[in-house]
């Protein structure tokens, strides 16, 4: 007893039935008539079997009318036999490729209006596909999307379950979380004038969940951000969301070195090399100028401060001064080895402007020519002893660029050298496609607990506020001093270039997060006001724990070796926050206002 309208799906039929009847429902993806042969290739999730309709044929029941009727994305049902193709017309490229089916029986089960692309047509723009977006997720590209996502969760949670992890899920309609991203909010009707907000992360309720007792937690859950979107942004999103309790880092940093291993075996039968390196986020700050390095490429940034202290070059010399420490400032840049031809003065224009948006005040080249000779708009400032040492120390040669940012805020020098390290990279191609190439996974750590904010003139968390400072930094915290210098038990897990997660080990003592608040400038009371329910759950009994949230979207991505997040999402929204195909956002009935006790007014531009 079978209750299935088909007996194999679409990718299944290969030599060993031949001979057998079959049943198999789909899509028609393509129809050929061959002077009243009619050839169709049928799809469905597993793949495309080709199924002919020869009214001719002793066997066929069906009435040619109705096979005629056929066209592209009807849903049929079809009842036949397998045989071998005859030779010649095999397809390599399909696992169905050597057989067809020789149609007896035909049952339309739905037609369909012409549809507005052929779904395997490459050459449709997006705005049309998320349109129809059903239509586009047809395509075997998204499906295979989709498929790897599903696995990928299931993976997680098998790990999280061989560990101990409980699923627990938490609310949606909540209250706004410390994640600094601005909050979508929701009107309650029955408190009018309240409103709840969509989390940004369950952060708070995930520790709180720590406070109850329940050791170690996992969710799959869904985020809320109202940020301008980019390609690896957008304002719902997903992330496999954990905490624990009596851990250190490296507890997470094992349980998701685990996670990621078995991800990529089970998905691509690839091994990953455990552990991962770590790298502080100073040292990836002054070696690649970012938070999330791309090491696949070396193009390192190199100090120059050394070499150009005292040089009559004005703008390298007011860039560094020295103390006891180093040097404050920066004159740092990166050597292109031996592609000095490469960069025509147009690109070198386009490159200045890369810094320039990140903040530099210009870029200055260095071209080595025949003859160790420098070309560089700065070459006549450079005294004898300069262009030497800088010759020998970076083992120059000709052909040789070199591409240097001065400024007396190192922060911005190595920002603006980060980006410029990427755009070199592409231009160079040194950045393996999509899905190509190596994985070069590794940690940041020790990321700063504060950042000061020049226009505000404040500190701010830099992750959120309840991230446990470094061991060796409390003292700093506790007195109030060299708040910059304090180093966060905070921790990235970045791949390819790509932040894929985020976590830290959290305060769980009353007389820290005190600490903490006052760096932040906030008074016990404002801080009361911010996260009350919160700080006093932590007043209860507060295991020390930490935890992480790895961004499931990007995570997808990388699996599936695609750039845009919305490629594994099954309804994206585009770069206005707006679902093209339902018309998200839309305008409300003005009853529904008044129920809610609210009223638009247009904002002013
Ligand atoms: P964080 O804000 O770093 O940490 O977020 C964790 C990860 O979520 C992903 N992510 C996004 N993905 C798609 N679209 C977005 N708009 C988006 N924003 C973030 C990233 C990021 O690394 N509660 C903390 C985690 C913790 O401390 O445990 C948090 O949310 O991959
Ligand atoms: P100028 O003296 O302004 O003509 O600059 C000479 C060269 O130095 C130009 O190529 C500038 O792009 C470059 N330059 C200017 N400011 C900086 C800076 N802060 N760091 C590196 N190069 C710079």
């Amino acid at each position: 007893m079978t209750f299935l309208l088909r007996t194999h799906s679409c990718g299944e039929l290969s030599q060993s039935e031949v001979g057998k009847s079959v049943k198999l429902c789909g899509w028609v993806n393509t129809r050929r008539d061959h002077g009243g042969v009619i050839f169709i290739d049928l799809r469905d999730r597993y793949g495309m079997t080709q199924v002919v309709f020869d009214a001719n044929a002793s066997e066929s029941r069906f009435d040619s009318n109705l096979s005629h009727r056929l066209r592209n994305e009807f849903v049929i049902q079809v009842e036949g036999v397998v045989r071998d193709r005859p030779e010649g017309m095999e397809n390599a490229s399909r696992s169905t490729g050597k057989i067809e089916v020789l149609v007896q029986d035909l049952v339309i089960l739905s037609e369909s209006k012409t549809p507005p692309f052929m779904v395997d047509d490459e050459a449709v723009t997006e705005t049309l596909r998320l349109k129809y977006r059903y239509l586009d997720l047809r395509r075997p590209s998204l499906q295979r999307h989709l498929k790897i996502r599903h696995e990928l969760m299931q993976i997680t949670r098998d790990v999280l379950n061989e560990n101990q992890f409980l699923e627990i899920e938490t609310p949606i309609l909540y209250k706004s979380t410390p994640e600094g991203a601005r909050d979508f909010i929701v009107p309650s009707r029955l408190n009018p004038g309240e409103f709840y907000a969509l989390p940004q992360s369950p952060q708070t309720l995930k520790q709180l969940l720590m406070v109850a007792g329940m050791d170690r937690y996992y969710q799959i859950a869904r985020c809320f951000r109202d940020e301008d979107l980019r390609a690896e942004r957008q304002p719902e999103f997903s992330q496999i969301d954990i905490e624990a309790s009596f851990i250190k880092e490296e507890f997470i940093f094992d349980l998701m070195e685990k996670m990621m291993a078995r991800i990529w075996k089970e998905v691509h039968g690839v091994e990953v090399s455990t552990p991962f390196p770590r790298l502080s986020y100073q040292e990836a700050m002054e070696r690649y100028g970012s938070d999330k390095p791309d090491t696949r490429f070396e193009l390192e940034i190199e100090s120059f401060s050394s070499i150009f202290e005292n040089s009559e070059f004005q703008v390298f010399k007011n860039a560094v001064s020295k103390t006891d420490q180093g040097y404050l400032g920066s004159i740092s840049g990166i050597c292109v080895r031996d592609r000095a031809s490469s960069f025509s003065r147009k690109d070198l224009d386009q490159l200045t402007q890369t810094v320039t948006t990140h903040g530099a005040k210009g870029l200055l080249w260095i071209k080595v020519q025949e003859g160790v000779e420098l070309q560089s708009p700065a070459a006549k400032f450079f005294s004898d002893a300069e262009k030497k040492a800088l010759l020998k120390q970076f083992n120059l040669k000709p052909n040789d660029l070199v591409l240097i940012v001065a400024d007396s805020k190192s922060k911005t020098v190595y920002q603006s050298l980060g980006a410029l390290r990427l755009e070199v990279a592409r231009k160079l191609n040194l950045i393996p496609k999509e899905g190509e190439g190596p994985l070069h996974f590794l940690w940041v750590c020790d990321f700063p607990l504060l950042e000061y904010d020049d226009k505000d003139g404040r500190y701010y968390a830099a992750h959120h506020p309840f991230t446990l400072a470094h061991e060796d930094d409390l003292e700093l915290l506790k007195a109030g001093k060299d708040l910059n210098q304090i180093r966060a038990k905070a921790y990235d897990l970045v791949l390819n270039g790509v932040e894929l997660g985020g976590g830290s080990l959290r305060i769980y003592q009353e007389e820290i997060q005190a600490a903490m608040f006052k760096a932040l400038g906030m008074s016990l009371e404002q801080a009361k006001e911010q996260f009350g329910f919160f700080l006093e759950g932590l007043s209860y009994g507060t295991p020390p724990h930490g935890g992480i949230a790895l961004g499931l979207d990007r995570l997808a991505a990388l699996v599936c070796g695609v750039g845009p997040i919305r490629d594994v999402m099954a309804f994206p929204k585009t770069q206005k926050g707006q679902c093209l195909m339902s018309g998200t956002p839309s305008k409300v009935a003005a009853e529904q206002l008044a129920e809610l006790g609210l009223s638009v007014s247009r904002r002013k531009t």
